[in-house]
């Protein structure tokens, strides 16, 4: 047990197989239930090795049921390295078989101001997701942690109760690019299940440091990430757990 939630460990590949086997469960059981799968993710490196499991078996996934979200965005062209966009179209959505009007990048190049201004480009995404997602609850919702801490792009610092009920909002990063776009902790908490996914050496300090921290969510933003009626599991390779 990993702070009040599941937690499953494994060697990096086998918990990268873990993983996609969970997610294809949840998404077979939305696709039966509601005939749709709302799946929200991450940016950062550490979804690259699930991204490429994901695309190598792609068949047995319901793509097509699928409606694909942006967890966090950096303001940067949709065609740089850095986007989280490119990145997730580059390893994954290029090779699977979703319409392309299933898939929700966040709004953060069409116009320079829809980064910049608190009613742009973080409303319309909101507005978005308050159209298509049934109570606005993601199905599955897929996180990294950086090395302080922060999740989404929610640096340590932000307090969560400045973004009161909003579900996406703009923050600043203190590395580059600065500039960002984020699902909220409320917009997280809401999802149906919420998979926390930490793999490397580099990871193990900062998990042996959320095993001893109690309730400092502003240090430690990922302790902010707490389902309300969902399940949350992190997926903790041996790398990181045993460093
Ligand atoms: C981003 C992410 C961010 C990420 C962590 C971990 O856009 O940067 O969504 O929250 O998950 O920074 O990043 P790594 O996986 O690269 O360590």
């Amino acid at each position: 047990k990993f702070r009040n939630s599941d937690m499953v460990s494994a060697w990096s590949e086998e918990l990268v197989e873990r993983l996609a086997a969970d997610m294809q469960e949840a998404a077979e059981a939305a696709v039966n239930e509601g005939g749709v799968f709302h799946l929200a993710l991450s940016g950062g490196s550490t979804p690259l090795a699930l991204f490429h499991r994901l695309a190598l078996h792609h068949f047995s996934f319901p793509w097509r049921d699928t409606h694909l979200w942006m967890v966090d965005e950096r303001c940067v062209p949709q065609t740089e390295l850095e986007s989280n966009f490119y990145t997730l179209h580059q390893h994954l959505l290029q090779h699977v078989r979703i319409p392309y009007y299933n898939i929700h990048p966040m709004p953060v190049q069409l116009n320079e101001r829809l980064c910049v201004e608190e009613d742009g480009g973080a409303l319309l995404y909101e507005n978005e997701l308050n159209k298509l997602v049934n109570g606005s609850s993601f199905h599955f919702v897929l996180l990294g942690v950086g090395y302080d801490g922060h999740t989404a792009s929610l640096f340590p610092g932000s307090k969560p109760e400045e973004f009161g009920e909003s579900l996406v909002v703009l923050t600043e990063s203190p590395a580059k690019p600065h500039q960002r776009m984020s699902l909220t902790f409320s917009a997280i908490n809401r999802a149906r299940r919420v998979a926390l996914l930490v793999m490397g050496k580099g990871k193990h300090e900062l998990i042996t440091q959320l095993s001893r921290v109690k309730d400092k969510s502003d240090k430690y933003p990922v302790i902010g990430v707490k389902p309300a009626n969902g399940r949350l599991v992190w997926y903790i390779d041996y790398d990181a757990l045993l460093g």
